[in-house]
């Protein structure tokens, strides 16, 4: 077992610290996955998750990672039609992929990593075909850049698409409105910017998007979003869900909408990048993300000089688990997770022990 004074301080993009309180929600004893109990549980979660996203569409859980419902929604809202997805990192690339390895016609729009698309670079891929959907990365954890869907959304819908957007970064952190913004598929896991365990997925899913599962064949079984809606509508998940961090999710749906406020939150979200990114500036390096997309809840930095392996290991040294570039960044970029249930004080802390390490 490892001991309690082991575990480091989490400053990645996900998984992040989880609160003492939170993890105890996950003790509680276990309950039958077909009772009343669960069916109430389950409710209040869905219906805090509509509040939390301002949304009225379905909401799906799935006990899986976020990648599981990317799978989900490119398998039931992609038809005939080629799926459009645009690529400006690691995590957007996964969309396509999924994509193909599902058999979808898949098309890519690459826009340089450390940027987001425009309306009208959108636009004009868009009148290049017909496509049935446009897969987003709303925060693009591998560059440290935030798409602005506000911007996107009415191009999307102006050329008939359904608009799926993963947002497992962003979700929390950043700020949401799903039924303004029109977005067909929203999906996240908990182990980011709301601050839970790993293992359960969500996804609010409009009635377009449903209609389009039905006329879309080879649903597969697991993610038949038609399926999760039969189950949902009394409560339930087709097959036995992750209990205890239903418990969880719904100890922490509580505090964020009923006691911090999801709009509390993004602003605190924004305070901690606003402080990141002046450090970021202030010490002489630079944000590898256009500043004018960049991300609330990450900040991707280049490295310059510093030794990213030796401050990774000295920050272990210090109590804290850093995360480098991600993929082919690994070396020439670090990231500085600000996500979840972060107080400035922390990161202000941390990023004076970076000063200290590097100086
Ligand atoms: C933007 C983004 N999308 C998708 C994923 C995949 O999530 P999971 O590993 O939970 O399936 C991640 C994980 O870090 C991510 O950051």
């Amino acid at each position: 077992m490892i001991e309690e004074t082991e575990f480091l301080d989490l400053f990645i993009p996900g998984p992040v610290n989880v609160s003492k309180d939170s993890r105890e929600m996950m003790t509680y004893p276990m309950i039958a996955h077909r009772s009343n109990t669960m069916s109430e549980l389950h409710n209040d979660i869905a219906h805090y998750l509509q509040k939390m996203l301002f949304t009225t569409n379905q909401i799906i859980l799935s006990t899986s990672s976020s990648t599981g419902l990317m799978e989900a929604a490119m398998r039931n809202c992609v038809n005939k039609n080629s799926v459009l997805n645009v690529v400006n990192g690691a995590f957007a690339e996964r969309w396509s992929k999924i994509g193909s390895a599902n058999g979808k016609k898949t098309d890519i729009l690459q826009i340089d990593w450390g940027k987001a698309v425009t309306p009208k670079q959108l636009q004009e891929k868009l009148e290049s075909n017909t496509y049935d959907a446009v897969c987003l990365t709303h925060n693009e954890t591998s560059t440290g850049v935030a798409t602005p869907l506000q911007d996107l959304y009415k191009t999307v819908k102006d050329n008939n698409c359904l608009l799926l957007v993963d947002a497992v970064s962003g979700a929390g952190g950043l700020e949401a409105r799903i039924d303004d913004w029109e977005i067909d598929v929203y999906l996240f896991g908990l182990q980011k910017c709301i601050a839970l365990s790993p293992g359960l997925a969500v996804a609010s899913v409009s009635d377009a998007a449903l209609e389009m599962a039905k006329k879309t064949p080879n649903r597969g079984l697991y993610f038949d979003f038609l399926d999760l809606k039969k189950y949902h509508d009394r409560g339930m998940q087709p097959a036995t869900p992750v209990i205890p961090i239903y418990y969880q999710l719904q100890y922490k749906l509580h505090q964020i909408v009923d006691e911090e406020g999801i709009e509390n939150r993004w602003a605190r979200h924004q305070q901690l990048a606003d402080y990141t990114r002046d450090w970021v500036k202030s010490k002489k390096l630079s944000l590898f993300a256009e500043e004018a997309v960049a991300s609330n809840t990450v900040t991707c930095v280049n490295s310059k000089g510093i030794d990213v392996a030796k401050l990774k290991a000295d920050l272990m040294k210090k109590g804290y688990f850093f995360a480098t570039g991600y993929g082919k960044f690994k070396e020439t970029n670090f990231r500085i997770a600000h996500m979840g249930d972060r107080t400035l004080d922390e990161v202000k802390a941390y990023l004076t022990t970076i000063e200290e390490l590097t100086s």
